[in-house]
């Protein structure tokens, strides 16, 4: 792997460019138009038509973008990228006819990623995670969410964090890391839910936000999971200590997760197949995020949609993720959820470009920093070797990446 302190900066005017669609909201020109975006510092400074580029900025050194279509950096907001071993048999068992619940009741599921994990050292973790994040960071990612939530104790939790917070120092990429203890019951504490959200809440959530591992908390809301209580709990030890939470909500049934953790002002609600009218309304009046999760959805091979109609009604800001996790969505290119999301959920093009930059951006509180070309952003925005934004979705199995710009260095590709 390349240490990100070896990129080359990106400084400079870079030119010979088509915006995407939204992709600077701030910018007027036609679609036709070249478009440059000046970079200093590592900060766009601006971004417009080539032709009214202030004169200020022509003296910078140039990069010809040869034509390409430039976006935003994408930003995949739901992640579990640190685990240990993979679940290549439980793919086999649901060949073979098993349901996702009943594998997990027979030991199987998140609980056997958590033996696995538990087992390893940090270093294992990093060196089994740095490949799958540089599969994501081809695809043009330049944040991402990772989540604990395999090691269901307060040195495991930690050992996962930490491993997460190193990926983003090692690759120059931004990485927001989420408590998820909340994940499942660990076995030692089988028949004791209680007590294990108690340590959750007064335990480990204190002392990991102390030590400046965590950036927002989540719970997987469910059936399988914790109870609508237990979620409850959980988000007023976040509460507590200033920490925004997100929540895995009706994923395989309607718990009521969504508007609970509307009530608390959540950054996002993920999966929400089983979705209600309610909750979409309570999503709709606290600005929480839908992330919508197709990975998954075509994994465990589901057939109840999310109701994108009603959330597109209500307008309800809709983001699209990977979802990476070793059980119900081994998926390494957000790409490809784009293009799952067009074709499973019916999201229209924009809608899945939106999703990938500036609501996926939201669904982090990254909202200043990431999913836009912005004046006075950081710089992260990818060239892709594209006629039509809507190729993004379109391909699969593709790569047209050209170049990405990420944290202001050239991180892939370069100058032709
Ligand atoms: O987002 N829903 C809960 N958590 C993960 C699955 C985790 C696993 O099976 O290991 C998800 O789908
Ligand atoms: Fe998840």
């Amino acid at each position: 792997m390349k240490q990100a302190s070896s990129f080359p900066s990106a400084d400079g005017l870079w030119a010979g460019l088509r915006l995407a669609p939204d992709a600077a909201p701030g910018a007027a020109l036609d679609a036709d138009a070249e478009a440059a975006i000046a970079v200093t510092e590592g900060m766009v400074r601006w971004v417009g038509a080539r032709s009214a580029l202030p004169a200020g900025f022509e003296g910078l050194p140039p990069h010809d973008g040869g034509g390409a279509l430039v976006t935003p950096g994408l930003v995949d907001c739901h992640t579990h990228l640190v685990y240990g071993g993979q679940r290549a048999n439980e793919f086999a068992l649901r060949l073979a006819g098993a349901t996702y619940e009943e594998v997990a009741k027979a030991g199987g599921g998140i609980v056997s990623s958590v033996r696995a994990t538990r087992e390893a050292d940090e270093d294992t973790l990093f060196a089994q995670a740095a490949p799958r994040l540089e599969q994501l960071l081809a695809d043009g990612v330049c944040a991402i969410e990772i989540k604990s939530g395999y090691g269901l104790a307060l040195e495991h939790e930690r050992k996962q964090l930490r491993v997460a917070r190193r990926l983003g120092e090692a690759h120059g990429v931004t990485v927001r890391t989420t408590f998820l203890g909340a994940h499942a019951l660990p076995p030692e504490y089988a028949g004791r839910s209680g007590d294990y959200i108690d340590l959750v809440c007064n335990q480990m959530l204190p002392a990991l936000a102390a030590e400046g591992l965590v950036d927002a908390v989540d719970v997987f809301c469910e059936r399988i999971a914790f109870s609508l209580a237990e979620t409850e709990q959980v988000f007023q030890a976040a509460k507590a200590l200033g920490l925004p939470v997100k929540l895995h909500a009706e994923q395989l049934s309607d718990m009521g997760g969504a508007a609970l953790a509307a009530r608390y002002g959540a950054l996002s609600c993920d999966h929400i197949e089983h979705l209600s009218a309610e909750g979409i309304e309570a999503m709709r009046r606290s600005g929480t995020v839908a992330v919508l999760l197709p990975g998954a959805y075509y994994t465990l091979r589901d057939t109840q949609l999310p109701p994108i109609e009603a959330l597109r009604a209500a307008g309800v800001p809709m983001a699209v993720s990977t979802d990476h996790n070793p059980g119900t969505s081994p998926a390494l290119s957000l790409l490809l959820m784009m293009n799952m999301a067009c074709t499973l959920f019916r999201l229209t093009v924009p809608e899945a470009l939106a999703g990938v930059t500036v609501h996926a951006a939201r669904a982090l509180g990254l909202q200043k920093t990431h999913g836009a070309i912005a004046e006075g952003m950081p710089a992260n925005f990818v060239l892709w070797n594209v006629r039509d934004a809507a190729e993004l979705a379109y391909w699969f199995g593709q790569r047209p990446v050209r170049t990405v710009v990420r944290q202001g260095r050239i991180a892939v590709g370069g100058q032709p």
